[in-house]
């Protein structure tokens, strides 16, 4: 079986492969982006930051006048019943996707107050980044296209519309680099296309503040968690291009990615940031203590376990 194929998913409640999950042509989701996820990845069979994510998910829906109709716990179960049923690999890290969707309903921007809303989850074994993306670190490129403001479309509502981050990636890659480095309309840094970053300048760990308009990642969080525990200072700041010149390292942060070293920026008039190859100090340190943290996170959690892993 290839990797692509490994893995299964639940359309309300009905459990299939991934080729055969099928939802309609007339849901919300599809026709105009009206849904919201979150994504979690396991670890060592323990779905990392559920709670976390659940805390998310419940804002995004918030955020979009959703009201949820399942909780936290059935969600869980939801997610668990694939595991039981499904026989997957148990020697694998999976890549779970959550999503609910307004529901299906008639051609008309508005969402009539008789929907149902459909709740999908994705199981698939988790992607593994090029290993270059770690050993040497990823290369980020400055597009013209600007990060939605969050007067327009809140960056904190992880939601079915991901253009904006799309077209961010595509200008990026025609530029050369792997990923975008998006910015706001004030010129401020806000984050990449699925990912938050911080920067090392002047010896100050730093990462743009949340009113610059980024998602608040929970990888993010968990690296500020760590600086607290380990008193290593850091701020959110509001940053532009003209001080990352000054910077002496830069990683991105994702449930997918975890820490992942920043190589080098492309700035929009061609000038080329270079970072030290698999992170400097900062960067190498917190990779170290982000794994302790995941191991610490797996062992006290245990009540979330979806599978052991062999
Ligand atoms: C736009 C965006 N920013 C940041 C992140 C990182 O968030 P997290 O660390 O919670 O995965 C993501 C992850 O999906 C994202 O889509």
């Amino acid at each position: 079986m290839e990797d692509k194929d490994i893995g299964a998913a639940s359309v309300d409640g009905v459990i299939s492969s991934l080729g055969n999950a099928k939802i309609s042509v007339m849901d919300r989701g599809f026709l105009y982006g009206d849904s919201i996820y979150e994504v979690i990845r396991t670890f060592d069979g323990t779905p990392l930051f559920f709670d976390e994510h659940w805390n998310r998910f419940k804002n995004s829906a918030k955020l979009v006048n959703l009201k949820l109709s399942f909780s936290k716990q059935e969600l869980l179960v939801e997610i668990r019943k694939i595991f039981d049923e499904v026989k997957l690999p148990k020697g694998i890290d999976f890549y779970i996707r959550y999503i609910v969707t307004r529901g299906q309903g008639p051609i008309d921007l508005f969402p009539h107050s008789n929907l149902n809303q459909s709740l999908i989850v994705i199981v698939k074994k988790m992607r593994s980044w090029e290993e270059v993306f770690y050993r040497r670190g990823i290369k980020l490129a400055v597009p013209q296209i600007k990060r939605n403001s969050i007067n327009t479309l809140d960056p904190n509502i992880k939601g079915g519309n991901y253009l904006n981050n799309i077209l961010g990636l595509m200008s990026s890659r025609e530029l050369g680099a792997d990923d975008c480095l998006m910015l706001n309309e004030g010129g401020h840094i806000t984050e990449s296309s699925s990912s938050n970053i911080f920067f090392v300048i002047k010896n100050n760990l730093v990462t743009p503040s949340k009113s610059s308009g980024n998602l608040n990642g929970l990888t993010k969080c968990a690296v500020q968690e760590i600086c607290k525990n380990k008193g290593i200072e850091n701020s959110e700041i509001y940053i532009d291009l003209n001080m990352i010149d000054q910077a002496n390292e830069c990683f991105i942060t994702s449930s997918t990615r975890g820490i992942m070293p920043v190589a080098s920026i492309i700035l929009s008039n061609g000038k080329v940031i270079k970072f030290p190859d698999g992170g400097g100090k900062y960067t190498r340190k917190l990779i170290s203590y982000y794994e302790d943290y995941l191991n610490n996170y797996v062992a006290s959690n245990k009540d979330f376990l979806l599978y052991k892993k062999l």
